[in-house]
């Protein structure tokens, strides 16, 4: 029998190819998914899986569907996770589970595996992504059953397993990279006091360091979903890249929370998402046109309950999938352009427009016009008012 395991060619991972042989008896498939994870991580790979042990690397490009088709849905319903969160990890593991069970039915394997603690959120990211995809497949968590501690015991199992122990240098954070964000866990930032370290971030300048000069970016949206920037029409993984570029060396996206856990702990966690922060506001600010105020709040209510969803690895539940219905929905009108202004850290609005905008100049205008007459307002307080007219009268005994 065969397995296929998520493999990334550190460690920990190529550590699960001997240890799945071992105790499971079965070939080993890797599989690796191109979320943009950057062409260093992507390096020598098959050489590396082969020397674990592993009978083939099967790699695939889903940097474009990873746009699309995970974060952009994501983007339109302004999914954030509790207040500050944009999700980047979350989204990643549901197509890349997907992508396992495609592989193991191309390879003809009846199990898959991952490296994840059994601490995290990403395990059960994985696994309702298998569940919802194909039931019938085997789980293997190595973390959650073998007895390797950490990493002296995984070197150590490696060498006896004649296994080459990656020689890139450990770095002392978990980190998770793709194509919209980088997140940082461990080490220093486990006590929530202490400030994390200047070299630590890689995706975005330190804010101090960032150019003197102001860069303006003007998006162009359609549909709720990012089509173009700076009047140049890009493919969404193109047009995100292009975002991180410019965001970054502005010093834009940096997010430092304390996080619930899906499995009741709480985390610390540093998020750079340069590309991701200027799209929601972007997004956010093209809404204040298009939507009116209660639309706005029963789209914000919802967003809510979307990114709880795909916090807790639920992405292929109807229920996610009937809230995109609605937030497809409830955007079509969302299409213009916002200029923003980035300067060392901040993204600021400077313009939005949008040929559905709800606003009227001749409406909202100091100056008299046709459509408002002030003398309706009279009425309207008199009536609006009433409950608390009501009230104040009963209180004074009139
Ligand atoms: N806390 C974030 C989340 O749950 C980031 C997880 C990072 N995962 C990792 N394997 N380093 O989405
Ligand atoms: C892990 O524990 O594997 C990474 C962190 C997480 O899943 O939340």
């Amino acid at each position: 029998n065969k397995v296929v395991l998520a493999y990334s060619g550190g460690l920990d991972t190529s550590v699960i190819v001997p240890w799945l042989r071992e105790n499971y008896g079965c070939d080993v498939v890797c599989f690796t998914a191109d979320v943009g994870q950057g062409v260093k991580e992507m390096e020598g790979l098959e050489e590396k899986a082969k020397a674990s042990g592993a009978c083939q690397l099967v790699v695939k490009d889903l940097k474009e569907e990873f746009v699309r088709e995970y974060i952009f849905p994501c983007l339109r319903a302004g999914a954030i996770y509790e207040r500050k969160y944009l999700l980047g990890t979350s989204m990643a593991r549901p197509i890349i589970a997907k992508a396992m069970v495609d592989v193991a039915r191309e390879v003809g394997a009846d199990a898959v595996s991952h490296g994840c603690t059994g601490k995290g959120n990403d395990q059960v990211r994985f696994e309702l992504t298998f569940f919802a995809l194909n039931p019938e497949l085997n789980v293997v968590a190595p973390w959650r059953e073998w007895e390797i501690k950490g990493r002296e015991d995984a070197i150590e199992y490696a060498k006896k397993h004649n296994v080459p122990v990656p020689v890139t240098k450990k770095s002392i954070y978990s980190r998770d990279r793709n194509l919209w964000h980088l997140s940082h866990e461990g080490d220093i930032l486990e006590d929530p006091a202490n400030e994390p370290n200047e070299d630590m971030y890689m995706m975005t300048t330190d804010p101090k360091d960032a150019p003197d000069q102001p860069e303006y970016v003007e998006i162009g949206i359609v549909s709720g979903l990012p089509v173009s920037v700076n009047g140049k029409e890009l493919s969404p993984a193109s047009l995100l890249s292009e975002l991180n570029e410019i965001g970054g060396r502005h010093g834009i996206g940096r997010v430092d929370m304390v996080e619930n856990r899906l499995v009741g702990m709480k985390s610390r966690g540093v998020y750079e998402t340069p590309g991701g922060t200027i799209l929601f506001t972007a997004a956010r600010e093209l809404e204040s046109l298009t939507l009116d105020r209660e639309t706005i709040q029963v789209k914000d209510s919802l967003a809510l309950k979307y990114a709880e969803l795909v916090y807790a690895g639920r992405w292929f539940d109807p229920l996610r999938e009937s809230m995109d219905a609605f937030m497809e929905k409830i955007t079509v009108t969302t299409t213009g352009s916002v200029t923003l202004k980035l300067y060392k850290g901040s993204v600021s609005v400077v313009g939005r427009t949008s040929p559905y905008s709800l606003y009227r100049q001749d409406i909202s205008s100091f100056e008299n016009g046709q459509i408002y007459d002030q003398a309706d307002a009279t009425g309207f307080i008199r009536l609006y008012g009433l409950p608390m007219r009501v009230r104040a009268m009963l209180e004074k005994g009139l």
